[in-house]
């Protein structure tokens, strides 16, 4: 063989690398409505910017014949490339490759984009579409995955790690997702679960579909396991690019500020009036969003699931934050399990990657009830106050309305670090709303009273004058818990400038081996 017929013999190899597992198992995947491994890696990074390793790789197994089926590459596409002109590294699942299922050399594969993304200090990108462990390599499989865990554990906070579900992901396999920040599942082409629908049925007797048991839509409204239902794989690989804009590439770096062309002084008249009156009437907090942050780009986490509190990122004059909001339209905004652990994990996120943390304040307090205090509200809400306390990042809170109980002092407040404390003229700090505090105050002198019509006129008279002396932002304004009342139209600019003073904001923690979050 001269040097023509070597490269020659190169070209073929890595023609027949690309074809997978063959030209009518990437059929069946087009028929499936799915894009190749390549094709996604293709579409998701900058145009040829991708380089492969390990594209000769072949497994190692010599049981059930499979020493006779090798495929280049085995069943998964691993390298790196760039994002907007950002490193990132990516493994992408190849279903046409035994189910894309995970072999010895496949995790081997995974682990050394890993290893190679801590080291550079850059995002890895994983895109699921598996069968699982590779039935015919047994423990190895299973060593494969814990090897991947392992990394997934110790690039936690260091890199972000983002993971789409383009197909099944299930077993122990969906574990390294969840161990991920960020997962995206594509509608109806993506499942995940610990135990499928045929053990589910032989174990608990139970008849469900595979769609109902882990389909996006469950993840992403149920169990709040996914952040994102994308409509089709090619929406899900743009929410990848993205996110990507809000984040650094590791916790080392702050993300990237970038050209604002949204004046940063820009007036809303509109944000005064747009709190109703009355303080038991709902309204949207993503109105109040919208119009505060840069060209009205939210990119919100977890729409679908505890939708009393919102988290998302936004830019504001240009430099990303993550905005944590109650949100009185739904539930009245209260805090509950799902609501705390959302946001929890959500203001953890921000923290570890040095983005800044805008919160939102309207709640009327945690969600009273054996459902909730069974389910451990306590340890559940605990785990907001925790993240809260722990953030060294700027933190910027703002009062719209309600902030009762101990959900004031959860949601941001001063003594939780928050930096500066903003509320709006009519915002209610107090130990709890007008009619409870009554209720306990003078409960008893009320029910002395025969006639309804002067109840009712004493409770309303004694709720009123609580109002008066409690239920505004002016008590917390005296004693410094409240930095300024500010007037909502200005809303915009009191967080770009309170931003910018707080761009060299340092702050520490004690030193310890790590804290011990109420999980
Ligand atoms: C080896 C596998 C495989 C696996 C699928 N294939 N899963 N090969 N190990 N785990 C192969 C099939 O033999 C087939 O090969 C090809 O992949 C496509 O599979 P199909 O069944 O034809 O595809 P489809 O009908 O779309 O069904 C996909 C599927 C199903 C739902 C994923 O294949 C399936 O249920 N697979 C088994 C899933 C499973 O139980 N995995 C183990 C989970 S436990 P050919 O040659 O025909 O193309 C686990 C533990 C992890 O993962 C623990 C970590 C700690």
């Amino acid at each position: 063989m001269d040097i023509q017929d070597k490269i020659k013999h190169l070209i073929d190899q890595r023609d027949k690398a690309r074809l997978g597992g063959g030209e009518k198992r990437i059929d069946s995947q087009h028929k499936k409505g799915k894009y190749t491994a390549r094709e996604r890696i293709d579409m998701l990074l900058d145009e040829g910017s991708f380089e492969e390793y390990d594209m000769f790789v072949t497994h190692r197994c010599t049981d059930f014949g499979l020493e006779n089926e090798q495929y280049l590459g085995d069943g998964v596409v691993a390298g790196r490339g760039t994002i907007a002109g950002r490193v990132v590294y990516i493994f992408s699942q190849d279903f046409t490759v035994f189910g894309g299922s995970l072999s010895e050399t496949f995790a081997m594969k995974v682990c050394k984009v890993m290893d190679q993304a801590m080291k550079a200090g850059a995002p890895v990108i994983g895109l699921n579409d598996s069968g699982g462990a590779r039935i015919q390599e047994g423990v190895n499989s299973l060593a494969g995955y814990a090897e991947i865990f392992y990394r997934n554990i110790m690039a936690s906070g260091v890199i972000p790690q983002i993971s789409a579900i383009f197909g099944p992901c299930a077993g122990g396999a969906v574990y390294s997702p969840a161990l991920t920040d960020i997962i995206i599942m594509s509608d109806q082409t993506s499942h995940m679960f610990v135990t499928g629908p045929k053990v589910t049925k032989t174990v608990t007797g139970e008849d469900i579909s595979t769609e109902d048991l882990g389909g996006a839509t469950v993840h992403t409204s149920k169990s709040g396991v996914a952040h994102f239902k994308a409509d089709n794989e090619n929406e899900g690989l743009l929410l990848i690019r993205k996110i990507l804009e809000y984040l650094p590439q590791n916790n080392l770096e702050d993300p990237i500020v970038t050209e604002c062309k949204d004046p940063i002084d820009r007036m809303d008249d509109e944000l005064n009036t747009v709190i109703p009156d009355d303080p038991n009437k709902p309204y949207d907090v993503k109105d109040i969003i919208y119009r505060i942050v840069d060209n009205e780009e939210f990119l919100e986490l977890q729409r679908f699931w505890a939708k009393n509190i919102v988290t998302g990122f936004a830019k504001f004059g240009g430099q990303p934050c993550g905005i944590v909001a109650n949100q009185p339209n739904f539930l009245a905004g209260v805090l509950d399990i799902n609501s705390a652990r959302k946001a929890g994990r959500f203001v953890r996120f921000c923290d570890a990657f040095n983005v800044p943390i805008i919160t939102l304040v309207d709640v009327p307090g945690f969600l009273p009830g054996s459902f909730q205090e069974y389910g451990g509200i306590i340890t559940h809400g605990a785990k907001l106050l925790f993240a809260y306390g722990e953030a060294t990042v700027p933190k910027i809170t703002i009062t719209l309305r309600k902030a009762y109980g101990g959900a004031h002092d959860v949601m941001g407040s001063k003594q939780l670090r928050a930096d500066m404390n903003y509320a709006w003229p009519g915002a209610e700090i107090a130990v709890m709303g007008a009619q409870g505090a009554i209720e306990i105050l003078e409960g008893k002198r009320i029910s002395e009273i025969e006639d309804p019509a002067e109840r009712a006129a004493f409770a309303a008279r004694k709720e009123e004058e609580y109002r008066e002396k409690f239920a505004n932002p002016y008590v917390a304004a005296r004693f410094g818990y409240i930095d300024d009342i500010i007037e909502p139209r200005s809303t915009r600019w009191r967080i770009i400038r309170a931003l910018r003073a707080l761009s060299t904001k340092k702050d520490l923690l004690p030193p310890k081996k790590h804290g011990n979050i109420p999980l």
